[in-house]
């Protein structure tokens, strides 16, 4: 059978292409990127270089994502904990690398009809950078193509208190207290009107999940490469595709697909216009 090549892949990624089974890709895909302080000891030079060269990473990955038609892709950009624990110089350059990184790649975003969206508590940024980001997904909002969403400032933990928070304030007109479900809080998180996640993507080798969409990866699968986010590139991308398509999921269960009544609390995969078009703003206010 003849295989369709999406347009813009290079030959390289054609080629892992060519083996895949383009009705089974992930329609959610999120990455842990990580390894840019790594990436640079190992060439002697100070940890922001690594940061600088993992926005060339960010721009491969997202990309061939968008050519491959993933609806969804999430990328861990800035963890609460990093905004507290890490020095206040890299804290800063982090900053305002996230600011020219908004400010140069809008018109990429636009050119792969790329809609930006943030999940993390972006209130807590500097205003200079909540302002350039409010920017940039404004400057995106017509965009009805993948879903490019950063986590700024995001800890699932503190998504869940948020969830329930908000679950909470919805008291009914009789004034009793909402009665929390899993569909309903489902509806509160960042992420809601995001595909499920089918597929956690870890560079740099470490097995750990960081804090990061800790509700959303119960049924996720997921791929741990030992390559440092700044050398991640668009052909990583779909080597974790292929080993995804590789891994039976089975839900509990022993059938490929999700049962019934996990259905019912997981998000629909399509139309992702429409579940963006429902849900405006996705991060906590
Ligand atoms: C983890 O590497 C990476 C980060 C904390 C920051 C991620 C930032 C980027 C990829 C740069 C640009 C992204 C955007 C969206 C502008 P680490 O420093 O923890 O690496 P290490 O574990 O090797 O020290």
């Amino acid at each position: 059978m003849r295989v369709t090549i999406p347009a813009g892949l290079d030959r390289k990624e054609a080629e892992i292409y060519a083996k895949l089974d383009p009705a089974r890709f992930p329609h959610h895909i999120a990455i842990i990127m990580d390894g840019n302080g790594r990436w640079a000891k190992r060439r002697h030079l100070p940890r922001i270089a690594g940061h600088r060269a993992g926005v060339d990473a960010v721009r491969s990955t997202m990309e061939t994502a968008a050519r491959l038609n993933i609806p969804a892709l999430t990328l861990y950009a800035f963890s609460e904990e990093n905004w507290k624990k890490r020095p206040r110089g890299e804290v800063g350059f982090l900053m305002a690398l996230l600011q020219r990184y908004l400010k140069k790649e809008v018109p990429l975003l636009n050119q792969n009809n790329i809609r930006l969206q943030y999940i993390g508590r972006e209130h807590e940024l500097p205003p200079e950078v909540h302002e350039r980001m409010r920017w940039a997904r404004e400057a995106t909002a017509g965009n009805t193509g993948m879903v490019l969403t950063l986590a700024l400032n995001y800890s699932a933990r503190t998504e869940l208190v948020d969830a329930v928070n908000c679950f909470l304030a919805e008291t009914p007109p009789d004034g009793a207290l909402p009665r929390i479900t899993e569909e309903g809080l489902a509806r509160h998180l960042y992420t809601r009107n995001l595909p499920d996640l089918d597929l956690v993507i870890r560079t740099s080798g470490e097995m750990r999940l960081s804090n990061f969409l800790l509700w959303q990866v119960a049924y996720s699968e997921i791929y741990v490469t030992s390559t440092l986010w700044p050398e991640f590139r668009g052909t990583h991308l779909l080597e974790a595709i292929s080993e995804f398509q590789k891994r039976e999921r089975r839900y509990g269960g022993l059938i490929e697909h999700p049962p019934a009544d996990l259905v019912a609390t997981k998000n629909p995969v399509q139309p992702i216009a429409a579940m963006v078009a429902q849900s405006s703003g996705a991060s906590a206010k």
